[in-house]
């Protein structure tokens, strides 16, 4: 389905380790976990590992150090398919985060960002090319390496989606004009002052993203609600699907990779939201980040079972 499009991702790294509690503590309180482990993540390559599981050919771009972690992360990248000549290994250290998971399958996480936020601009600006269909970028590595990626992407006329992830208020006025811009709701408050709580709300926040980044749409992440859509003139909510949840963890990179190839392939953005939807409703119901991603097979499986 989407195996001729050639995309990249620019973004973190990380080795993830997972604690699993009923319930997160207090300050100075103690609790004790039911599990943990470590696993492969990173916003971006989380979003590789997306759009790789979907079949679309994909580049990372990052940093990682010449550490335990980092041949572990670069080996993975490569066993999912990914292109990773433009993983830079002379890091300082190997971007961290520490995620936390209550008994509802809420998260907290902590992140290190280490070689994520070394990444040179311009060394990664150029593994951007006219052969590339599709850049994503996140917000995890250092402000210079996103804005010099996007604004050059845009300048090939590569269709560039912008994950807002983490949290903060990010000089989206550095980078006009790309085609999606997409937070989740945490990140829609850092953005624009808003909680997207509601209709009206929702409606205003997406007004001053599109007003600071001028993206051809802005697409919010709302959680067990879906996603919304602006496109400057009409305001639309696509619901989600039902699902159990078990770990939300990752289920915004799942949502963004989906959106980003649904979209690059037909070109209709409440179709792309719809296929983010169901990505994003498959990864609620595993744990972990990177493995809980779906593969063409999964999202077949799920849309008969509708
Ligand atoms: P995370 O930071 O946990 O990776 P996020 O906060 O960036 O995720 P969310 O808005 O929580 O992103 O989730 C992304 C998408 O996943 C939603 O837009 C929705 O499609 C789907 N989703 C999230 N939570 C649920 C849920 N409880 N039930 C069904 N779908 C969900
Ligand atoms: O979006 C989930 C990711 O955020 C985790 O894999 C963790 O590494 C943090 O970057």
């Amino acid at each position: 389905m989407y195996k001729n499009i050639r995309a990249a991702v620019m973004g973190s790294i990380n080795m993830d380790i997972i604690l699993n509690m009923e319930k997160v503590p207090d300050v100075g309180e103690n609790v004790l976990g039911t599990d943990y482990g470590y696993a492969c993540g990173g916003k971006g390559a989380n979003q590789a590992t997306g759009l790789a599981r979907l079949g679309a050919q994909t580049k990372m771009i990052g940093k990682v150090a010449d550490d335990t972690n980092g041949k572990k992360l670069v080996e993975n990248l490569n066993k999912n398919g990914i292109n990773s000549s433009c993983v830079r290994t002379d890091g300082s250290q190997t971007g961290m985060a520490t995620i936390i998971i209550d008994g509802e399958g809420k998260n907290r996480i902590i992140v290190y960002e280490g070689a994520n936020a070394e990444i040179d601009p311009q060394e990664a600006a150029d593994c951007i090319d006219e052969s590339l269909d599709l850049l994503l970028v996140q917000f995890e590595t250092s402000e210079d390496a996103v804005v010099e990626c996007v604004n050059k992407a845009i300048s090939q006329n590569i269709t560039t989606v912008i994950d807002c992830g983490p949290a903060k208020n990010f000089n989206l006025e550095r980078m006009q004009g790309a085609t999606i811009i997409s937070p989740n709701e945490n990140e829609t408050e850092a953005l624009s002052g808003m909680f997207p709580a509601d209709e009206n709300s929702i409606l205003e926040a997406s007004k001053i993203i599109m007003e600071r980044s001028r993206a051809k749409y802005v697409v919010l992440k709302l959680g067990s609600r879906g996603c919304s859509v602006w496109n400057g003139e009409n305001l639309k909510i696509i619901p989600a699907y039902k699902s159990k949840v078990v770990d939300t963890t990752a289920a915004g990179d799942c949502f963004t990779a989906a959106l980003a190839l649904e979209y690059k392939k037909c070109g209709d953005i409440y179709a792309a939201c719809d296929m983010g939807n169901k990505a994003g409703s498959v990864a609620v119901s595993r744990m972990g980040a990177e493995s809980s991603m779906p593969t063409i097979e999964d999202l077949v499986k799920f849309e008969k079972n509708i």
